[in-house]
């Protein structure tokens, strides 16, 4: 029984496969079309998913898409009756699901009649609750999603019960917690798509100093249920327009936030001007609203359920700064938030909406870790470095064991690792998988790593992984975090000794490494512990203002473009040779023994 599942024509397409019950494979066309955020047709990631199943497009069983144009269609109705752009734009995206057979069929050169595949539409939010609850090692628990606006709706919660989830309520079109924050993202003067997670960074500097009119532009208005002020947004009126041409562009939203908001709070801050205490404190009262909803959305869903594990889906799952108070605001014990929370995970929510509801199939996958993409053997990596060498690199190929010990090695002597092992990493964050590596001990290598490598907004945090075992010596939970969901405290004196993924707030984003999961980065971090007394490691994307890297040749790429030090893949280990005849010392004094 094979189950495909495609997030298309919608910011972060992605898709998924699931063969008897299990996940094969689960990739973002971004990682493979190398366009951020890609919308349109993933073509790539389905064919990716296919081979890895080993099926041709016409041998699937079930295709769930998810996105259900009867969802909400009264509501839909009169918002198009009232706004003839929407209507039209609507009539638009309907066009394009309507003809998603030919569109596969042409992209895999087949007929589309020869797709015997029954089709199944999912509500976008039933899609994104399953995406967490189901792939979740837990048979009972309260089930949240909160993003932007999907089939007409923000939010929605659920309780799941081994291979059902019954459905308790939602907040529908207008209000939305997605909106709210991107609308005051770009208020804050950060434009991008995606640019949400740079503000959530912002907000340690701040104060909350605007937190009464921020109750008013955002507010819990009784138990599960939150309310815009929507004088202060647009899209009430003109819709929260989206655009892209085809998977090879970034998508770009439309400005949300109306002149009252301007009027009340002071002017739009524009892109290229510089960050004030205004806009920090400006910041820090957006999140602290938003965590006041979130709170009381929490605690009304602990009571209503009596369940103790919760589980989150939608783009507000990744704010992890609210992740991390859930704990404190509510009776849960236990949350799961699967890497890919956002649009990307639609694609596994909808396959396995497929493989449960719809099929009445038992539940038997658990998604503890994130590999889902491709992986290249060490023959392809062989050839990688061979076809792009030119005598500039010193080339060494070792055992795991001494692999591991040399790059242990390297980061305690405070070189720039870039490390490739295994599958791409599914959802936005490295998990040491594609992923840049230092030493989180010195205080210096935050700019280091900017100045020389990912060239990104000084205010945002780095993040650390840690091994398992020793969260409750440097954190102030211990709650596990396997995918850089959650932002604990440090504890105050371990903050000065992993100083570079502490945040200037004290907190830091961190990613839990089990032995289990995680075999190989967990043995690393525990060679960085042996030889420095602290099994941490800052960890960042393998990127540089691009998509994280997925192949080798990619990986070089970025090696070369950058001023990485060294570079391990597979059981490869390169390092630049001028670096090397520098001495150990690099530029930046950083290749010497910390005292
Ligand atoms: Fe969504």
């Amino acid at each position: 029984m094979i189950i495909l599942g495609i997030n298309a024509y919608h910011a972060n397409a992605s898709a998924a496969i699931v063969a008897d019950g299990r996940l094969l494979a689960a990739v973002e066309e971004e990682r493979l079309n190398r366009v951020k955020y890609a919308a349109g047709l993933p073509a790539r990631a389905i064919q990716y998913c296919l081979d890895q199943a080993g099926v041709k497009l016409a041998e699937v069983d079930h295709i769930a898409i998810p996105r259900d144009p009867r969802a909400r269609i009264a509501t839909k109705l009169r918002f198009a009756m009232r706004m003839p752009r929407f209507a039209f734009e609507r009539a638009q995206v309907m066009a394009r699901f309507a003809g998603i057979r030919e569109d596969l069929a042409s992209a895999s050169e087949i007929a589309p009649e020869s797709i015997r595949a029954q089709f199944h539409r999912i509500e976008h939010h039933t899609a994104h609750l399953a995406s967490a609850y189901f792939v979740s090692p837990y048979e009972r628990a309260a089930v949240l999603s909160a993003d932007g606006l999907g089939d007409f709706a923000s939010s929605m919660w659920a309780v799941g019960e081994g291979a059902r989830m019954r459905i308790l309520g939602e907040i529908t079109f207008p209000h939305s917690l997605g909106v709210y924050y991107t609308a005051l993202t770009q208020y804050l003067g950060f434009w991008k798509f995606g640019d949400e997670y740079k503000v959530m960074g912002l907000a340690a500097y701040g104060q909350p100093e605007f937190l009464e009119e921020f109750r008013r532009i955002v507010r819990a208005d009784g138990p599960l249920s939150f309310r815009l002020g929507l004088d202060y947004f647009t899209h009430q009126n003109q819709g929260a327009e989206m655009s892209w041409r085809d998977a090879s562009q970034t998508p770009v939203l439309g400005r949300l936030f109306s002149p009252y908001l301007e009027k009340r709070l002071g002017p739009t801050r524009k892109a290229e001007e510089p960050l004030e205490q205004r806009h920090h404190n400006l910041a820090a009262s957006m999140q602290a609203a938003l965590e006041e909803v979130l709170a009381a959305h929490w605690a009304a869903l602990a009571t209503k359920t009596g369940e103790k594990v919760l589980c989150l889906a939608g783009g507000v799952a990744f704010n992890c700064l609210a992740n991390g108070k859930i704990f404190d605001h509510s009776s849960f014990e236990r949350v799961y938030v699967q890497p890919a929370a956002g649009d990307a995970g639609l694609s596994v929510g909808a396959a396995f909406v497929v493989e449960h509801q719809a099929l009445g199939r038992p539940r038997q996958f658990v998604m503890e870790q994130a590999g889902w993409g491709p992986e290249f053997s060490q023959q392809q990596i062989r050839k990688a470095i061979t076809g792009s060498s030119n005598g500039d690199m010193q080339l060494s190929e070792l055992d795991e064991d001494s692999l591991v010990q040399a790059t242990a090695r390297h980061i305690a002597a405070g070189k720039i690792v870039g490390w490739f092992q295994g599958r791409v990493e599914w959802g936005p964050r490295a998990l040491g998988q594609r992923s840049i590596l230092a030493d989180p001990r010195r205080p210096e290598m935050k700019d280091v790593l900017n100045r020389r490598i990912k060239h990104r907004e000084i205010f945002r945090p780095f993040a650390p992984s840690i091994i398992n075992e020793a969260v409750p010596e440097y954190f102030e939970r211990s709650e596990p975090s396997p995918f850089m969901t959650f932002a604990y405290s440090v504890r105050p004196e371990k903050r000065g000794v992993i100083p570079a993924p502490t945040h200037v707030d004290g907190t830091a984003r961190l990613q839990t490494v089990s032995r289990g999961a995680n075999p190989l980065y967990w043995k690393l971090l525990r060679a960085v512990g042996d030889l420095t007394g602290v099994p941490v490691v800052l960890n960042t994307s393998f990127n540089d203002n691009e998509p994280i890297v997925c192949r080798p040749d990619e990986a070089l790429d970025c090696f070369r473009r950058t001023q990485m030090d060294v570079l391990v893949m597979g059981n490869f280990t390169l390092e630049k040779k001028a670096a090397l005849a520098a001495g150990a010392m690099s530029a930046d004094g950083l290749a010497e023994p910390l005292k």
